[in-house]
């Protein structure tokens, strides 16, 4: 990469970690996770307190949720910045709080953030996504509670999927509200976004895959999938290279099939641990570059040893084709 690329690629980083939470999505999700934040200290830690709508909705909601304190940390690439807290009093102003400057930059790796993080209870925020694998590792290390945006596609990732399989990270609420379209949800971006946008009442927004994540217990966690296919034979083919067979939809999954299933990822936003267990994931599918064409020979595979290879359907005229990546589930009842 050229010098200019590597410019123009860092700043389209940079512009994709600045997208605004609305605060009618972070209305219909917090109200799933009530009974978590009585007498909890609740850290926004990337969050700007003029403009960040976590900070407004728990400034807002601050008695309605029983919290004992709010702190948000407002982050600069190259400055000290501050943060600022809210301890109740005044819930309805949300310029409201003590500010208090910080020696460093609000990077929430920075050591005064992390000392913030180990005195909250909860952390709650959209955080940049370029960050996100080290974002989680760092609540995960520091042993805490969360309930946080990321891309769904996260969970595919190598550091992410074994917290998933783990049960230590799971999908949220995601009700299909707000701005929320099937698996994604709208941002507010910032002044120049040069990216693609949509219209918004009035307002261009930026449309991404995006997902709640926690690992707070919510109800639908433990909502079962309503299965009503049966399984036959002709309609789930087995894999060439997995023993399992594909499932196209998670709607499809049969009921009465006791082996191994690939479901798409969109599985995870149904998933209850009651019902199925996570295998494992089949991640490398069609939508993965280094697998240029979507049809290969047998010779392809046998020569392609990474274990996370896609798994491959074999088509009414023998040829090998490569699916989306798939998360591979057992039935538990
Ligand atoms: C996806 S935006 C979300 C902003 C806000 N949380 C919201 O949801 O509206 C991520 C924010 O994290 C900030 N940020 C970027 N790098 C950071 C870091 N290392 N530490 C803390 N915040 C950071 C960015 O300035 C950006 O505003």
């Amino acid at each position: 990469m050229s010098k200019g690329d590597k410019a123009l690629h860092k700043a389209k980083i940079l512009k994709n970690d600045e997208f605004y939470t609305q605060i009618t999505d972070i209305e219909n999700e917090l109200k799933h996770y009530r009974q978590h934040f009585k007498d909890a200290v609740v850290f926004c830690n990337c969050d700007d307190p003029d403009c960040s709508n976590f900070w407004k909705y728990f400034h807002l909601y601050f008695k309605f949720l029983g919290l004992k304190k709010l702190i948000t940390t407002h982050y600069d690439a190259n400055e000290p910045t501050y943060k600022m807290e809210y301890e109740g009093g005044n819930d309805s102003d949300t310029t409201v709080g003590v500010i208090t400057p910080l020696k460093q930059n609000g990077d929430f790796r920075s050591p005064e953030c992390i000392d913030l993080l180990k005195q909250s209870d909860i952390v709650v925020t959209n955080p940049p996504f370029s960050l996100f694998r080290e974002y989680v590792a760092q609540l995960i290390s520091n042993d805490k509670k969360f309930l946080i945006i990321g891309n769904m596609n996260c969970v595919t990732y190598k550091e992410i999927f074994p917290l998933i399989q783990n049960n230590m990270m799971w999908v949220g609420a995601n009700e299909k509200r707000g701005t929320r379209k099937g698996n994604s949800l709208c941002f507010g971006v910032p002044e120049g976004f040069s990216g693609k946008t949509i219209d918004v009442n009035g307002v261009p927004m930026a449309q991404v895959s995006a997902w709640w994540f926690t690992n707070l217990d919510i109800v639908k966690r433990h909502e079962t999938i309503d299965l009503s296919e049966k399984y036959i034979p002709e309609k789930f083919p087995k894999y060439d290279n997995y023993d399992a067979i594909n499932v196209n939809k998670t709607s499809g999954i049969p009921y009465d099939y006791d082996g191994v299933m690939g479901v798409p990822i969109s599985f995870m936003d149904k998933y209850c641990p009651e019902q199925f267990e996570i295998i494992g994931i089949a991640k490398r599918g069609a939508g993965d570059p280094a697998l240029k064409s979507k049809v290969y020979t047998k010779e392809d595979y046998e020569n392609y040893s990474d274990l996370n290879a896609g798994p491959v359907l074999i088509d009414e005229n023998g040829k090998l084709y490569n699916t989306y990546p798939r998360i591979l589930i057992k039935r538990k009842e």
